[in-house]
């Protein structure tokens, strides 16, 4: 298929293994500029494996991934990260010991423009009033929703182009989850961001997403308008006693 200029990333034929054991099966995908697309399935469905194919994690992969046009795929991961990528892992991966602030830092690890990291630190204050009240407390310490806040920012420090985003409402109270899916559009608003994000919660994904992709046992399911997925009959019976 001919790539259009809109596309920031696109996946064509993406199979993946661990060790010998095949988890995705001939993915396809592709994300426009600015889009907010989600990617929703069972657990176990290969959703993660995607995120960790794009950034660089997953050794034994077939397929390919462009980014701007340009072949990524066989990128190492501080590459894709200086090219624009940024990655929020699941289960809100923080460095415990670390501050807050030392949690920030590490992220703008690729960047040398000391002055506008600084302004960036600032910024994401601003935006994020918890990182702010517990700059300088160790990031193991805060609480789940906190821990989640520090973890995107730091992938926000890397000044990412697209980034990508696994379960970060995962654990959250339901006021949480949509506070943090608010924030992400007006990110996304703010900083001219493209995201693609991994959630469990099927029925907020799809209302908060313009488009999701619909993953069940590695492969392609569905895809479609977010909202329009979200009453799909197929979708709602693949979901039905889950989320809806
Ligand atoms: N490091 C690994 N080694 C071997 N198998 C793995 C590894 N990581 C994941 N798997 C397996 O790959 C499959 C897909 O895992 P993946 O984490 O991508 O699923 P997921 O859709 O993100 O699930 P969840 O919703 O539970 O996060 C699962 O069967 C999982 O057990
Ligand atoms: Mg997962």
């Amino acid at each position: 298929m001919k790539q259009t200029k809109k596309e920031i990333l696109k996946i064509k034929n993406l199979s993946a293994w661990y060790e010998q054991l095949q988890i995705l099966y001939n993915i396809n995908m592709h994300i426009n500029k600015g889009e907010i697309v989600s990617i929703i399935g069972p657990n176990g469905a290969g959703k993660s494996t995607i995120l960790k194919s794009i950034f660089g994690f997953i050794e034994k992969r077939t397929g390919s991934i462009l980014f701007h046009n340009q072949e990524i795929t066989s990128l190492k991961t501080h590459e894709l990260v200086s090219k624009g990528i940024g990655y929020v892992p699941q289960g809100r991966i923080v460095f415990p010991g670390l501050t807050v602030l030392e949690n920030l830092e590490m992220g703008a690890y690729t960047r040398t423009d000391k002055k506008e990291i600084k302004k960036d630190l600032q910024e994401l204050q601003a935006f994020f009033p918890q990182l702010q009240k517990h700059l300088h407390t160790n990031a193991g310490l805060l609480s789940g929703g906190e821990q989640q806040i520090v973890s995107l920012a730091r992938a926000l420090m890397s000044k990412p182009k697209l980034l990508l985003m696994d379960e970060p409402t995962l654990g959250l109270s339901p006021q949480m989850k949509l506070m943090l899916f608010q924030k992400i559009k007006e990110l996304r608003d703010k900083l001219q961001l493209t995201i693609l994000i991994v959630e469990q919660n099927a029925k907020l994904a799809l209302d908060m997403s313009d488009r999701a992709y619909v993953l069940e046992a590695g492969r392609n399911k569905l895809e479609g308008i977010g909202n329009k997925l979200l009453h799909d009959k197929r979708v709602q019976h693949l979901y039905l006693g889950g989320e809806f």
